[in-house]
């Protein structure tokens, strides 16, 4: 294994991976991995990944945390297709558009990335009862990872989820608790128990190892184009992780020497009713407040708060991107564009990124000519109430 230590975003104090982490013990704010990559580039190189590799996500073994003596917990995780979207593209007037279509993930959403590396080293670190907020997707993946490594998962859901996120819940065997709230409520319940009740918080960025999950999405679109990135990126930003990861992933890369062109330019993609990034971009703030009275139909979008909103902040800067806020009326209505000419149901929240995709060319911010990926985040089919059915 490659990992050396854990290293804080902040304060840059370093921590024992070995022990089971939170946050900075020093600044509460979250914990990055750090790699030997001196090492990792001696024993892997981009040719390494011509040769027979499992398409699992844990083809990237070395860039992930776990010893290698210890199996993984896998159900196919990653290696999603990454999909051209030319019909979509001729209609708006862009030239090479990709979708990187992550609803083929177990559990059908991207948070299968994210659990699978983080379920799999909380077993290996002896945790043995995990918790999680959620606002769906999540939640499903920590149930799924859960029930295969035998460990108990509680999940705190606000009572508005999609019921398809509650009952896949349950029937995966774990212990649900709707919470009449938001994501951060239910955030803040967890707080309150765990050390009572024995539970291992798997918070999105406040344990330090989804982000390393859902890093593979950057390894792998940069594989997927022969390690030429795209133009731009647009993403659908709850609490940040998928961005986040993306962006270390692209650290990481560069450090060795992988990448054959410079850095997408980021866009952070949220819904008008609970744009925290959108607003404190606008504003040039470093850090967003909470946004007052946060509602949209794209679930996974609807996080007042989140605690990685500084490391968003200057990623969307530091890559000359931005963000974008889409109404969920817009959200709905070109999820039929894009099911109608791509064949693909998508989430909302990836139905926002081709909306904003669309405004983003009107503005001239995006020109035709750029390569530009968009996130396809989870499936619409969990979302059934959000459609009509005329
Ligand atoms: C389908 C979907 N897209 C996007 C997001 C936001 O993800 P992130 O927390 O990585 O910003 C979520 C989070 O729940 C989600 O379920
Ligand atoms: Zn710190």
């Amino acid at each position: 294994m490659f990992l050396i230590h854990l290293t804080c975003t902040a304060c840059g104090l370093k921590h024992d991976w070995a022990q089971l982490q939170n946050l900075c013990s020093a600044c509460q704010k979250p914990l990055f991995a750090t790699y030997d990559l001196s090492e990792v580039g001696r024993v892997l190189t981009r040719a390494s990944f011509k040769t027979r590799r499992e398409k699992s996500l844990w083809r990237y073994r070395e860039l992930l945390p776990l010893p290698s003596v210890t199996e993984p917990l896998s159900l196919g995780e990653g290696g999603t297709p990454l999909l051209r979207a030319d019909r979509f593209a001729a209609k708006i007037g862009i030239e090479n558009l990709w979708v990187k279509d992550e609803s083929l993930n177990p559990t059908q959403s991207f948070k299968a990335r994210g659990m699978s590396v983080a379920v799999s080293t909380a077993k290996h670190l002896g945790a043995r009862k995990l918790a999680v907020p959620s606002a769906g997707n999540a939640g499903g993946a920590l149930a799924a990872y859960a029930a295969r490594a035998g460990l108990e998962a509680h999940i705190f859901m606000p009572r508005d989820t999609p019921r398809a996120n509650i009952i896949e819940c349950r029937e995966l065997g774990a212990h649900v608790v709707l919470i009449d709230g938001l994501i951060t409520d239910c955030g803040a319940e967890i707080t309150k128990r765990k050390t009572v009740e024995g539970w291992f918080d798997m918070s999105t960025l406040k344990e330090p190892y989804r982000v390393e999950g859902k890093k593979t999405l950057g390894y792998e679109l940069a594989e997927q184009l022969n390690w030429q990135l795209p133009d731009v990126i647009l993403y659908p930003t709850g609490g940040g992780t998928g961005l986040i990861g993306m962006w270390k992933a692209f650290d990481e890369m560069e450090t060795l020497g992988w990448l054959a062109t410079k850095r997408p330019r980021m866009f952070s993609v949220q819904a008008s009713g609970c744009a925290p990034i959108v607003r404190a971009f606008e504003n040039g703030e470093s850090t967003a407040a909470e946004f007052p009275d946060a509602h949209t139909i794209a679930s996974g979008l609807r996080v007042p708060k989140a605690i990685g909103d500084f490391i968003m902040l200057k990623i969307l800067r530091e890559s000359k991107g931005g963000a974008v806020a889409v109404d969920d009326e817009e959200m709905i209505r070109v999820t039929r564009e894009v099911g109608s000419s791509e064949g693909l149901f998508v989430a909302p929240e990836g139905a926002a990124c081709f909306a904003a995709l669309k405004s983003l060319l009107a503005t001239k911010i995006i020109a035709p000519e750029e390569r530009v990926v968009i996130f396809n985040t989870g499936s619409g089919i969990k979302y059934l109430e959000c459609y009509r059915e005329g």
